[in-house]
């Protein structure tokens, strides 16, 4: 993959984000110097790059939040360099201040639970510190850990994936080519590196090379209302050459029907019937219900009328929440009503070619909708255990006993 999402420079301390808000347009560098906003400092924050969707992807927002924590704890205790104004003389009221600017930065997007998550055991870490020194490299390395973790994670994901969904075509005698289908971002952009359900899709894509029972095609939704698929997602399976079609989120039943009943008058881009719909989480609860972007629902549904196709979500253990036992305790994110009225993208002249500006590609904002109307935008849904076939994380793939998931 071309475009890292995150680069942490260790030696400097320096944190920088691709603007994901560009991509696929342009190729764009965020540098990230605090957790948190301060009056006194002019910095660009970890908690803007991830409420402001710079970075996005329930890893990658975790792995900026908790950089961004050490980036702004290196200017303070190694450089010098205090706006935020901790108490240095203090190491309990040091501690206290920390942990509330924590606590605001874990405020940027309530939903993905793994900034949460990384944030509490930093929490931890810092309990029984002696000194800002070593309170501060607890945090590095941790957070240099929790990113190598989560890249070796997005690995073992993609394995555990793949073993599944061969163990399944064999149980079901299934033999040829088959289709998948995803939503939203889920690649390298939305984690340390590879991915979660797209490292699965990016997997069994390597399979196919050797098996001729093999995934042949992925559809890819685009993602209203930010087009994190049409964006992002296309833009990874491009790269990586894995033959692909975007689709609208309306278009799913029909496609599904039209594959299932080998509908070919109806101009489809692949006879190959779809046999999994692979979705990432931003949240699993106890009971594997699953929070994910806006449409996953909707996703499970109609899997949940064809035996034939099986439902799975991929996400690491960070994604976990054992805090929470049904999916009614989720609290779902509601995003600003210009992100459904307002759409950004890049000029195209009448041939289709990128109209250039003064500093690269020329980027504009329309709005496709009346001014002042009413708008209801939660970024995620919730999908019920009961239409979830498999969990796969780093660990192994998940399957319900008795219709229950036992994810511990
Ligand atoms: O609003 P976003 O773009 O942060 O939503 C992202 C998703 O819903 C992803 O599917 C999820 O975070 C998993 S990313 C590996």
């Amino acid at each position: 993959m071309s475009l890292e999402a995150i680069k942490f420079d260790s030696q400097r301390v320096t944190l920088e984000i691709l603007n994901q808000l560009l991509v696929p347009y342009d190729t764009q560098y965020l540098s990230v110097g605090s957790m948190a906003p301060c009056d006194a400092d002019t910095s660009f924050s970890g908690y803007e790059a991830i409420k402001g969707m710079y970075t996005r992807g329930a890893p990658a927002i975790m792995l900026v939040g908790c950089f961004s924590v050490v980036v702004e704890l290196d200017r303070v205790i190694n450089k010098n360099d205090n706006p935020f104004g901790y108490n240095k003389d203090d190491l309990a009221e040091f501690k206290a201040q920390l942990e509330k600017r924590i606590d605001l930065l874990v405020e940027s997007r309530p939903t993905a639970v793994n900034l949460l998550n990384g944030c509490n055991e930093m929490k931890k870490i810092i309990q029984d510190k002696q000194s800002l020194k070593e309170l501060y490299s607890g945090l590095f390395d941790f957070t240099v850990k929790l990113y190598k973790d989560d890249l070796e994670s997005n690995y073992s994901i993609g394995a555990n994936g793949v073993k599944y969904i061969y163990q399944e075509l064999e149980k079901e005698g299934f033999t040829g080519e088959f289709s998948v289908m995803t939503i939203c971002n889920t690649g390298s952009l939305a984690t340390s590196g590879y991915g979660t359900a797209l490292g699965i899709i990016r997997a069994l894509h390597q399979e196919a090379r050797s098996n001729s029972t093999r995934m042949s095609h992925v559809y890819a939704c685009e993602t209203r209302p930010y087009n994190q698929g049409s964006r992002l997602t296309a833009y990874e399976l491009q790269y990586e050459k894995i033959p692909f079609t975007l689709i609208t989120d309306n278009m799913v039943s029909f496609l599904v029907d039209s594959l299932a009943r080998q509908k070919t008058n109806r101009s489809l881009p692949s006879t190959a019937p779809i046999k999994f719909i692979i979705v990432g989480a931003d949240r699993i609860v106890k009971n594997g219900d699953l929070a994910n972007k806006i449409g996953t629902f909707q996703l499970s549904l109609i899997a949940s009328l064809y035996p034939s196709i099986k439902f799975v979500g991929a996400a690491p253990t960070t994604t976990i929440d054992f805090t929470r036992n049904t999916g009614d305790e989720i609290v779902i994110e509601q995003r600003p009503k210009r992100e459904l009225t307002e759409i950004m993208g890049a000029a195209v002249d009448k041939d289709g070619s990128f109209v250039q500006g003064e500093n690269g590609v020329q980027l504009q904002k329309v709005r496709m909708a009346p001014a002042g109307i009413d708008v209801w935008n939660p970024s995620f849904d919730v999908t019920p255990h009961e239409n979830i076939d498999c969990i796969v994380t780093e660990k192994k793939y998940f399957l319900k006993k008795d219709g229950v998931f036992n994810l511990e």
